[in-house]
């Protein structure tokens, strides 16, 4: 459903992203782990068609990220921990808002509503309006939102920052049911620990470039690691030897 190949991006003098490939099939959660600063957020804006590589190539659902930036985008949902929600509409007013971009019809946006509800427990925040949301609440309008047009493929992009663990589950628990034979998710993320729970594989980027790509257990068991994260200082000390 992804396919990444010697993808490239520089800001300056800084190497956002060097020569990353991969790709995701679908029914995948793949996850994107790295420090702050690694490149996950650069990689995944360019998926979005945010922003351009300086090299490679990338397709996103089939799509050419380059020269059919219009179906990716509406193959893809995104959310990212800092959104911003129209304070004076309701939860459903904003859904139906955004289905309507989307071109889906007012009984099209009711029954996604009804089916994100179920998924994700909108509760009392299809009918209070925004400004008084929680930051769990806010959080699950943002992704109800982010899936309105039912995509198959969602990024999450440090999607859990700031919630609690009730909110924190509801996304977790959202991004473990949302894959499918059709649907795959990619999960960026620092959390060691999420990508354990949730990732079937993981690319490991540290400074731009991927040092590993593996399932969880897998780059645990080539490390001798009893944690993702013994695994990722194992891997991240390699790289250096090698990078000097
Ligand atoms: N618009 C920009 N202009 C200049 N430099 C940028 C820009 N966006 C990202 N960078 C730089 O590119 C590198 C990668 O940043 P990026 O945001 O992709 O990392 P990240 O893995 O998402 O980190 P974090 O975990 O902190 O979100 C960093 O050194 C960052 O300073
Ligand atoms: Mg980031």
């Amino acid at each position: 459903m992804i396919d990444v190949k010697n993808l490239h991006k520089s800001f300056g003098p800084v190497h956002a992203v060097t020569d990353l490939s991969f790709s995701v099939a679908a029914g995948e959660v793949f996850g994107l782990l790295g420090p702050n600063g690694a490149g996950k957020t650069t990689t995944l804006r360019i998926l979005a068609t945010l922003l351009k590589p300086d090299r490679g190539q990338a397709t996103v659902g089939g799509f050419d990220v380059l020269t059919q930036a219009e179906q990716v985008r509406s193959s893809i949902g995104v959310v990212n921990g800092g959104m911003g929600l129209y304070d004076r509409l309701t939860g459903r007013e904003v859904l139906h808002y955004f289905g309507k971009l989307y071109r889906l019809t007012p009984p099209q946006i009711e029954a996604r509503i009804e089916m994100l509800d179920a998924l994700l427990e909108l509760g009392d925040t299809l009918k209070r309006r925004c400004d008084e949301f929680s930051t769990g609440m806010k959080q699950k309008i943002v992704i109800a939102r982010a899936v309105i047009h039912d995509p198959p493929i969602i990024f999450f992009d440090e999607a859990t920052v700031g919630l609690d663990v009730m909110a924190r589950r509801a996304v977790i628990n959202f991004v473990k049911r949302y894959p499918s034979e059709t649907r795959t998710v990619v999960y960026s993320t620092h959390v060691m620990s999420e990508v354990e729970e949730l990732c079937d594989r993981a690319a490991i980027i540290y400074q731009g470039r991927l040092v590993a790509l593996d399932n969880v257990a897998a780059l645990k068991a080539q490390h001798g690691a009893k944690s993702l994260e013994q695994a990722f200082f194992a891997i991240v000390e390699g790289s250096q030897e090698v990078l000097a």
